[in-house]
C-alpha cells in the first residue's frame, strides 16, 4: 500500500504568515506529501500559485482550506489517518519513527502561532525534530525525509512540464574568479 500524506498547517495569518505557509506547501509536495490542508482563512493567491507549481512541475499535490482543525482531525481519523503533531516538546523523531512508518495513512500537523493544547490531546503523536525551537518548515521536511527513508528524494512527478537539471558552470577568471 502507498503511503498517504496528509499535511495539516495550524493557522495562517494573512500577510504574516503568507511566505511560512506557501514553503510549507513547496516542501510537503516537493518531499511526498499528497495534500495540504489550511487552518484560517482562504487565500486564494496561494492556492494558486501552489496549483501553478503542480502544473508546470507535475504530480498531483493538492490545497485545500479549512476553518476548524478539529473538524478535520476528527474527519481524517474517521479515514483511518493516525495524526502525527510536530512539536518541540514531544518525543524524539529518532526514536519512534519506525512505529511510525508502520502506519501508511499519516496526517502531519505543523503550527505557525502556537498551537492550543487540544492538539497533543487528539494526536497519535506528538514528535520533536531536535529539542531545539526551529521552523516548521525544517522540522516538516526532516519528518518526510525519515518517514519516506530518502526515497522522496527521487519521487517521480508525472505530467511535469518542468524539471531541474544540474548546471554546470566554467570558471572564466573575471572579477569574482567567474
Ligand atoms: C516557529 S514554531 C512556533 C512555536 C510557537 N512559538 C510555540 O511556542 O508553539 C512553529 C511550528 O514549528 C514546528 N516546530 C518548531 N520547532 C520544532 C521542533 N524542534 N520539533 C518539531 N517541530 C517544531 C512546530 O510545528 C511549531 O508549531
Amino acid at each position: 500500500m502507498m503511503p498517504e500524506v496528509v499535511v495539516l498547517r495550524y493557522g495562517h495569518r494573512p500577510i504574516r504568515d503568507e511566505r511560512v505557509t506557501t514553503h510549507c506547501c513547496l516542501v510537503a509536495r516537493a518531499f511526498g506529501a499528497d495534500e495540504i490542508t489550511i487552518i484560517g482563512n482562504t487565500d486564494e493567491n496561494l492556492k494558486k500559485r501552489i496549483e501553478k507549481v503542480v502544473k508546470n512541475w507535475g504530480g498531483r499535490f493538492k490545497v485545500d482550506f479549512k476553518k476548524s482543525w478539529l473538524e478535520e482531525v476528527r474527519r481524517l481519523k474517521e479515514e483511518g489517518f493516525s495524526i502525527v503533531h510536530l512539536t518541540m516538546y514531544g518525543k524524539p523523531l529518532e526514536k519512534i519513527i519506525e512505529d511510525i512508518r508502520k502506519h501508511k495513512k499519516i496526517a502531519i500537523i505543523v503550527g505557525s502561532k502556537k498551537v492550543e493544547p487540544n492538539v497533543y490531546i487528539e494526536s497519535d503523536y506528538n514528535i520533536c525534530v531536535t529539542k531545539q525551537p526551529h521552523s516548521e518548515i525544517a522540522a516538516l521536511a526532516v519528518f518526510l525525509d525519515w518517514y519516506f527513508d530518502g526515497s522522496e528524494l527521487s519521487k517521480a512527478f508525472a505530467g511535469a512540464k518542468m524539471k531541474a537539471t544540474e548546471k554546470k558552470f566554467k570558471k572564466t577568471g573575471g572579477k569574482n574568479g567567474f
